[in-house]
């Protein structure tokens, strides 16, 4: 997989920005202890991504993949980046879509079960450039199960980009290629990234605390 790939670190520290200096819907208030990441820095992170992923890829057709739901947000995002790069240079790269669900998580707690429940054939894939999208990658698991289906098809080239990397000691040591942000061991939402199906019409990324764990467990 190559040297470890860099993200913008997120320190064990990081204060955050209070909820009332930007605007958060007003039915997840109670639930939120910060903003950790705010919509617009997502947004100047994956600006640059897009960059680098081209720069690698760039030369043949990219499938991307999006890994669902929580990928989804982050993967319309990346794409129109990636796109506005076709639209404005002399050099230009072919682009199309697919998507897998997979589940492993239940409440805040990644289980070692991961299920594909749902996407077109992989085999679709076979003799392709991949790049794989993700939300977030805590254990490794997840990616680690997804490459070895993938890896059956024989893809031309597989690269995974996701857009947050959580230091943990669960970690397997699984690195994606491109990673936005490697942020602390806490549960984080929005963006897509949810909370029993919670908070993915939330924009920035924010740490949920144990008041909204206990609301919203199932
Ligand atoms: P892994 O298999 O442990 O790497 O977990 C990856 C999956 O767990 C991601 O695709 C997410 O769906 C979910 N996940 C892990 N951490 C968080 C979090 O902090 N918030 C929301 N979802 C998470
Ligand atoms: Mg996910």
């Amino acid at each position: 997989n190559g040297a470890r790939a860099p993200g913008s670190c997120i320190p064990d520290d990081e204060k955050g920005y209070k909820l009332d200096l930007f605007c958060v819907p007003k039915h997840y208030e109670e639930d939120l202890d910060q903003v950790i990441i705010p919509h617009g820095l997502i947004m100047d992170r994956t600006e640059r991504l897009a960059r680098d992923i081209v720069r690698d890829m760039g030369g043949h057709h990219i499938v991307a993949l999006c890994v669902l739901k929580g990928g989804y947000t982050f993967f319309a995002d990346l794409l129109d980046y990636i796109k506005a790069l076709n639209q404005n240079s002399d050099k230009s790269v072919p682009l199309t879509v697919d998507f897998i669900r997979l589940k492993s998580y239940c409440n805040d707690q990644s289980t070692n079960i991961v299920k594909v429940i749902g996407g077109d054939e992989l085999s679709t894939l076979t003799g392709k450039n991949v790049l794989i999208v993700e939300d977030i990658v805590e254990t490794g698991r997840t990616m680690e199960t997804l490459l070895s289906l993938l890896s059956e098809c024989n893809p031309k080239m597989v690269k995974v980009v996701s857009l947050l990397v959580k230091r943990t000691p669960r970690s397997s040591g699984y690195r994606p290629d491109y990673i936005g942000f490697e942020v602390p061991d806490l549960f984080l939402v929005g963006y897509a990234l949810d909370y029993n199906e919670y908070f993915r019409d939330l924009s920035h990324i924010c740490i949920l605390n144990e008041n909204a764990k206990e609301k919203y467990k199932v």
